[in-house]
């Protein structure tokens, strides 16, 4: 008899945006002429809407030619990616800031989502009461870095307020400046997100260092999503968690094309592996995690495509350095639309100035759906319930700066119209 990963029923309800996307349709549907009139424009999920930029398009074409000619063709390519493609991210993010990353310490893959739920395959599975690794998470926290957890049985079962027994929950809210606090005791592996998703959040030097010192003292692991990092306009804030002295030692960080270079379609992503980064064995011996992961990508990923690849080789040229900053100045530029209306209502909100997320305190005590329910039946907006990001989220959403223009404008006229 075939049985199933029993650990999936513990899963609170759908995956945070698909449930959204299921309502914001129920909605659609039974209010078709309505929409119609004033159509709903979506501020929810984080995906970009503006076209990719001409260099990434013109090296996409070239590579697609290349493919068209037995002498430039490619087959498999090599499951790390491309060591052009390496080096490129190893020079423009890495070097030039001081990290020190080399070439086959990156992993191309297609996105920081599935690589931070992959990375699971090479942890030991099953909770820390059961002698595998006590996590810690954020709370609110990106909806991927607990579910996966959950997925492979490091956690118990949730609460109603969706918290899953054995996870260590560090709650980040305005009383701390959204700034996750350390543990009170040891945990093993600990998901930081700087630019955060949801808060919009930025950790200085001064926080990662703290939370480097703690991995080292604690021979924890940090899984570090960077993947807004190019949205950061502050200069001395970093970019990078190899910016802090150690971090070479303790940490793993996710970082994608798509949020920058607007790749959510096209799909290119890497997770840089340092090879001194090492976690035990059973038998209590060092094992760095460069190899297994090495190991994990070659039996299991075939690579992300050479067209595509190509695409974000052009994404470090000059003229694609340019056009990505045009297109964050974009993003960025919606998002101050977003926090001068919601601050013009009077509304406390935070984020929005070096992420393209800004995340509001609800108004009028209304909790998390609550205020979803409102923008979407009188305005017909959409944005993110806090609470979908966990319990510390409740009385909080989030809005996305991610849409044209016309469409942000429009969207924060009707809302300026409707709270008023
Ligand atoms: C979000 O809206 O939080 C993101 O788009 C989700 C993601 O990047 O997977």
């Amino acid at each position: 008899m075939a049985r199933i990963n029993d650990h999936y029923l513990k899963l609170k309800a759908g995956y945070l945006f698909p449930e959204i996307g299921r309502r914001v349709s129920a909605f659609g549907e039974a209010n078709a002429s309505a929409c119609k009139d004033k159509p709903i424009i979506k501020l929810g999920i984080g995906d970009v809407t503006e076209p990719l930029p001409e260099a990434i398009r013109i090296a996409m074409h070239k590579a697609v030619d290349d493919m068209g000619n037995r002498d430039s063709f490619h087959g498999y390519g090599p499951e790390q990616g491309y060591a052009w493609l390496r080096e490129a991210i190893v020079e423009n993010d890495y070097r030039s800031r001081g990290c020190d990353i080399a070439a086959d310490e990156v992993f191309v893959s297609d996105g920081s989502k599935c690589d931070s739920g992959n990375f699971l395959d090479i942890l030991a599975a099953g909770g820390g009461s059961s002698g595998g690794n006590t996590i810690a998470v954020c709370d609110p926290v990106y909806p991927v870095y607990v579910d996966t957890n959950v997925m492979v049985g490091n956690t118990g079962g949730a609460n109603d307020a969706g918290e899953y027994a054995g996870l260590v929950y560090l709650p980040v809210t305005a009383e701390n400046n959204f700034t996750p606090p350390l543990p009170e005791g040891k945990v093993d592996v600990i998901y930081l997100c700087s630019p955060n998703n949801p808060t919009g959040a930025v950790m200085t030097k001064a926080d990662l260092a703290k939370w480097v010192e703690y991995a080292k003292a604690n021979d924890a692991l940090i899984l570090y999503d960077a993947a807004y990092h190019a949205f950061i306009t502050e200069n001395d804030l970093p970019r990078s968690i190899y910016e802090i002295e150690g971090a070479r030692d303790v940490a793993v960080e996710f970082r994608s094309f798509s949020k920058n270079a607007g790749f959510t379609g096209t799909r290119c992503a890497f997770t840089v592996v340092p090879k001194s980064v090492t976690a035990k064995s059973a038998d209590g011996s060092d094992v760095d995690l460069h190899r297994l992961w090495n190991r994990r990508q070659s039996t299991k990923f075939n690579g992300v495509s050479y067209i595509v690849q190509r695409g974000a080789e052009a994404a470090y040229s000059e003229e694609g350095k340019r056009q990505i900053a045009d297109l964050i100045a974009f993003y960025m530029a919606n998002a101050r639309i977003v926090l001068d209306t919601v601050a013009g209502l009077g509304m406390q909100a935070f984020g929005g100035v070096n992420a393209p997320y800004i995340w509001l305190k609800t108004p009028d005590g209304l909790d998390s759906w609550g205020f979803f329910d409102k923008l979407l039946g009188e305005c017909h907006v959409v944005g993110t319930p806090g609470s979908g990001f966990g319990a510390a989220g409740e009385g909080y959403f989030r809005i996305s700066a991610f849409n044209s223009r016309e469409n942000v404008e429009e969207a924060m006229g009707r809302v300026k119209a409707s709270l008023k």
